[in-house]
């Protein structure tokens, strides 16, 4: 608990110590935790190549922090709630203890299936105890996993199992989601017919009918089956991969971010402990799905790391209606609570009645996090929610930093609505023009950078390194570029503006507008298609999609839901364009370069000034777009 920041003098001490000593300042960190080996050199690193390691030549693994290294103090200590769907079937509670007896048994099931150290695993599952269990098994046994959303279709599942040569999936039969009941199984079937793996691990939830091809599927209940439940962890370096997490960026295809083992780890537990205030026998929300980065830091292995209690709900805010956030936080007597500003929009269109019979008393710390949150927003959470005592932790972070590097700690840094306030300890950030030009002192605005590395930073993409290095690190000499637009107060508060990139971040999901476009051209009626981002109530950005097609077959209403389906079957459901637009042409500049300037204009309806548009190989085109608008 010595790595515990209380004040705020104490937390500017320590960033102050992170900065000026910052090998010093990790060790002491990294000190807390159990190597098998102990590091020879804290970092050793280049922007360059990159090439950062942290922890150099330490052995370890992250399963026995989380298990041996604490059975003893709080073995009985509850370390995952689970809440069902279904708010009458009864919940689960998992002790510290339980957990690693099924954790070990599940990772011998695994070795016993020829699953070994350096393997890749595909994790395609609902948010079920066994999806954390699947992680913290391959973990165990040093295999790398690789959490594909399980709302992601089978083609988008398909790229993630080749790009990573998976040997295995762990997935489910089904998956309950509101009122409906999700197929699962079938998906990944529907993958394999595009790809292949060795073997395929189902869990059973909700009971249904599924294809089970034998000699590669099994379910999870036979595998554990007589499986002892406990082993020797097996014993991995420091920089060895612990997972690959998929992300969308500006290119087509997702990048598999890479995140090692010793790192990742000293850096969840800090950064969880630090800014959630988290102290034992408090009960931690966090409402992310495990397939996105903020589960895997801040359900699994960030809250694990400090022994928290950690809630995981397998639903949906609305369902069976919009108190149900309200419920479970009462029901459980939740503490700490950290969701999506995108949630926090949609539940505020309900008013406060869903909030009013429920009794959100335990609430002590309420997070924010995968998007800008806006101001109103913000005071409704801090007013409704938190009673107007509990501190907002905004917390500005991305898959590829592993863990939250812009945040206030709660209760202890003054906050101030749509800021993410101060950098944490050993993060050095740096604000640029878009000539590379450091801007210094306050009040300035410019792209976000880190200009040192941290614990949990990403280390490569997965099988194409210069990629990691052409997208993070070439833009700006010796820094990493984080995508954002940023500003810098008076007061040297941190406000992040969004994506200055072709990213676009659609209720907290990532998504690349190239992505989305290829999708879209798969439609046989497609011609070409251009997508940017535009301002959305609830969603944050909504995708706007323009779209060139051969008219001569159908009714513009029914190739709209098409191109609508098209998208959904590529890549799922989260990626569907709020709008289309069927246009005749779109802005192209002599070297036919699509102008998206005049599109993101066309798209937020600030049509009056279009700015210079003589570039353009045929400037009509912009009104005809404009009259079409949707
Ligand atoms: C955005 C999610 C403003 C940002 C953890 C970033 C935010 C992208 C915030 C990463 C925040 C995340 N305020 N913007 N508090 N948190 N973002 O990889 O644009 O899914 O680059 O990681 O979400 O999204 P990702």
């Amino acid at each position: 608990m010595s790595d515990r920041i209380h004040t705020l003098s104490g937390y500017f001490y320590e960033y102050q110590k992170s900065v000026t000593e910052p090998e010093n300042f990790w060790a002491r960190i990294a000190d807390s935790f159990h190597w098998k080996k102990r590091w020879d050199k804290v970092l050793k690193w280049d922007f360059e190549g990159p090439n950062v390691q942290w922890f150099v030549n330490g052995k370890l693994n992250i399963t026995e922090n989380i298990f041996e290294k604490n059975l003893f103090a709080y073995g009985d200590r509850t370390a995952i709630i689970w809440e069902s769907n279904d708010p009458n079937e009864e919940g689960r509670k998992i002790s510290y203890r339980e957990l690693y007896h099924m954790v070990c048994q599940f990772s011998n099931a695994l070795k016993a299936k020829g699953i070994q150290k350096g393997d890749r695993v595909i994790i395609y599952m609902p948010m079920i105890p066994e999806a954390a269990v699947a992680m913290l098994a391959c973990a165990r046994i040093g295999a790398i996993h690789s959490v594909v959303f399980a709302g992601f279709s089978s083609t988008a599942l398909a790229d993630r199992i080749n790009d990573c040569e998976a040997k295995a999936i762990l997935t489910s039969d089904g998956n309950f989601r509101g009122n409906k009941k999700i197929d699962v199984k079938s998906v990944v079937d529907e993958a394999l017919e595009k790809s292949s793996v060795e073997t395929v691990i189902v869990c059973k939830r909700t009971g249904q009918e599924v294809m089970m091809e034998d000699g590669r599927d099994f379910w999870w209940h036979d595998v554990i089956e007589g499986k002892d439940d406990m082993n020797v962890a097996t014993e991995v370096d420091s920089e060895d991969p612990l997972f690959i997490l998929y992300t969308s960026g500006s290119t087509g295809k997702p990048k598999g971010v890479v995140h090692t083992t010793a790192g990742y780890m000293v850096y969840t537990k800090y950064s969880f402990e630090n800014v959630f205030q988290y102290s034992p026998g408090d009960i931690y929300w966090c409402t992310a799905d495990i397939g996105w980065i903020t589960g895997h830091s801040y359900i699994v292995y960030g809250p694990l790391l400090a022994g928290a209690t950690t809630l995981m709900f397998e639903g949906v805010p609305t369902y069976p209606d919009p108190s149900r956030f309200w419920q479970i936080i009462e029901k459980y007597k939740v503490n700490q609570f950290y969701t999506a500003p995108t949630a926090i929009r949609a539940l505020m269109s309900y008013g406060t009645d869903p909030i009013d019979p429920y009794n959100l008393d335990s609430l002590k710390v309420l997070g924010s996090v995968g998007e800008p949150i806006n101001e109103e927003a913000w005071r409704w959470y801090y007013t409704h929610i938190g009673q107007s005592r509990c501190p907002i932790v905004d917390t500005w972070w991305q898959t590829e930093t592993g863990g939250i590097l812009v945040s206030p700690i709660a209760g202890i840094t003054p906050t101030k609505p749509a800021f993410a306030t101060l950098p944490l300890p050993g993060i050095q950030l740096a604000i640029v023009d878009p000539d590379g030009n450091e801007l210094t002192g306050n009040s300035v605005e410019g792209n976000l950078c880190v200009r040192f590395p941290w614990p949990s930073m990403i280390r490569t993409t997965w099988g194409d390194h210069d990629r990691c290095k052409q997208t993070y690190f070439s833009t700006y000499k010796g820094m990493y570029f984080t995508g954002d637009g940023v500003k810098r107060d008076h007061d040297g508060y941190y406000r992040i503006l969004g994506r200055v990139d072709d990213v676009i971040n659609v209720s907290g999901h990532r998504m690349g507008t190239a992505e989305v476009e290829n999708a879209i051209n798969e439609h046989p009626l497609v011609i070409e298609s251009a997508v940017v981002g535009y301002p959305h109530d609830v969603k944050g950005q909504g995708i706007y999609a323009y779209v060139i097609c051969d008219m001569s077959h159908r009714t513009e209403e029914n190739l709209v839901n098409e191109i609508k389906d098209t998208v959904s079957k590529i890549i799922g459901p989260i990626a569907k364009p709020d709008k289309i637009q069927i246009v005749p042409g779109l802005p192209k500049t002599r070297s036919g370069k699509i102008m998206r300037r005049i599109l993101r204009k066309v798209a937020e309806g600030s049509t009056d000034n279009m700015g210079d548009t003589s570039t353009l190989l045929d400037p009509e085109v912009v009104n005809q777009i404009i009259a079409g608008r949707k």
